[in-house]
């Protein structure tokens, strides 16, 4: 008897999951004393949550109260905290009522895309894309439009090539700073785009996971503040270094809050009981945060400096994220088998751009700099003196 599979059955791997898998096993088998591998590859902080988040986090395991479900959005207290950080960070007043608390902003991305599409409805962004976008719509029976950018628009939807779109599409997603090229839009561009869609009726989901880590280029600004009808999307897993705890949020338009409310409960039940509270005591941990953020700041500087002289000249304006999206085709057109023997030849772990952008992406690499300090610092000269041999 052949059984039958799923829509979901076919979605295409995270290809990243797989680069840490082939750094994982290629570090198990160095021999002992030989130079270790440079992890460039994952978008997962060096560091481990605040010292203050651990220590709620251990008070509220040893006070003996149960933890248990808590309110499909949340326990209030962090939605609360959430709320008054759009006050400290965007001088915008929300309510909490507004806020979900979700499982990662991975566990957001189901409920926001279920509770605005349909099967069937188009929804639009700039490739290159953080692949789960478009496999998480593809696996709801939704349509990823594609939207070819390049440095020219800093790799960023722009109002000009949504306007071109015939017929118009039924959702956007957009991601400021971006994963994989690290390039954000200006507050104009961003405040056009989202009130472009508001009038369109372009359901718009602003994936902001990686503000509290920009480097100045460019203002960072939330789509909250230029449409009643977007849908925010931000996680602990970045700036507040959590990735482990599963916790983040939506900011959503007032129609979507009951359907959404209504899948969580659904779906998730409720994100992890003790997360929330660590998380909503890693707000209060700005300094240690800061701290972090400068370490990034001073991997960035050095890679900025030292890959232009390794070779890699062609890098995406890195406004912020920690990644460089750097174009080789000068190098190599096949990213994959180019990452594979720098993992080999030079022990560096990156990203081939082949899961970011499908057409073009064979030739661009993205490197992560939330790594180590020390192997920001020896990456360059490796990498050159690999190039070289
Ligand atoms: C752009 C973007 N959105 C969402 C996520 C998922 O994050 P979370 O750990 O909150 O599920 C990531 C993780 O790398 C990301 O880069």
């Amino acid at each position: 008897m052949t059984l039958k599979t799923g829509r979901g059955a076919e979605a295409p791997p995270f290809i990243v999951m797989d680069v840490i898998a082939a750094a994982n096993a290629r570090a198990a088998a160095l021999p002992l004393g030989a130079p270790g591998i440079l992890r460039m590859e994952v978008g997962q902080p060096g560091a481990g949550a605040p010292e203050g988040a651990i220590r709620a986090a251990e008070a509220a395991l040893r006070s003996g109260a149960p933890l248990g479900y808590t309110e499909a959005f949340g326990l209030s207290v962090l939605r609360e905290r959430i709320a008054r950080h759009y006050q400290d960070h965007y001088g915008l007043a929300v309510s909490p009522a507004r806020i979900a608390v979700t499982v990662g902003a991975s566990g957001a991305f189901p409920l926001a895309f279920l509770a605005a599409f349909d099967r069937g409805d188009r929804v639009a962004m700039a490739a290159p894309f953080y692949p789960p976008y478009a496999n998480i719509l593809t696996a709801l029976g939704m349509e990823p439009v594609l939207l070819e950018c390049g440095e020219e628009t800093r790799f960023q939807p722009t109002l000009a090539l949504l306007e071109r779109l015939d017929p118009l599409p039924d959702g956007l997603i957009v991601a400021s700073p971006c994963n994989p090229a690290g390039t954000m839009l200006p507050p104009e561009e961003l405040a056009a785009i989202a009130r472009w869609c508001h009038e369109k009726g372009v359901r718009l989901v602003s994936d902001e996971i990686y503000h509290g880590l920009s480097w100045g280029t460019v203002e960072e600004s939330t789509a909250a503040a230029f449409s009643p009808s977007a849908v925010v999307v931000n996680s602990f897993s970045k700036y507040w270094c959590m990735t482990g705890w599963r916790i983040g949020w939506l900011l959503l338009p007032e129609d979507l809050i009951r359907p959404v409310e209504c899948l969580a409960q659904n779906m998730f039940i409720s994100a992890p009981h003790v997360a929330q509270i660590a998380a909503a005591a890693a707000m209060d941990c700005g300094e240690e945060l800061e701290a972090r953020k400068a370490g990034y700041a001073r991997s960035r500087a050095l890679l900025l400096e030292g890959l232009p002289r390794a070779g890699f000249t062609r890098i995406a304006a890195a406004d912020g994220a920690f990644y460089l999206w750097c174009d080789v085709g000068h190098l190599t057109n096949d990213a994959t088998g180019f990452t594979a023997r720098m993992l080999d030849g030079a022990g560096i772990a990156a990203t081939p751009g082949v899961d970011f952008d499908r057409t073009r992406g064979s030739r661009f690499l993205r490197f992560s700099y939330c790594g180590a300090e020390a192997a920001m610092a020896e990456a360059p000269g490796r990498l050159a003196k690999w190039l070289e041999g």
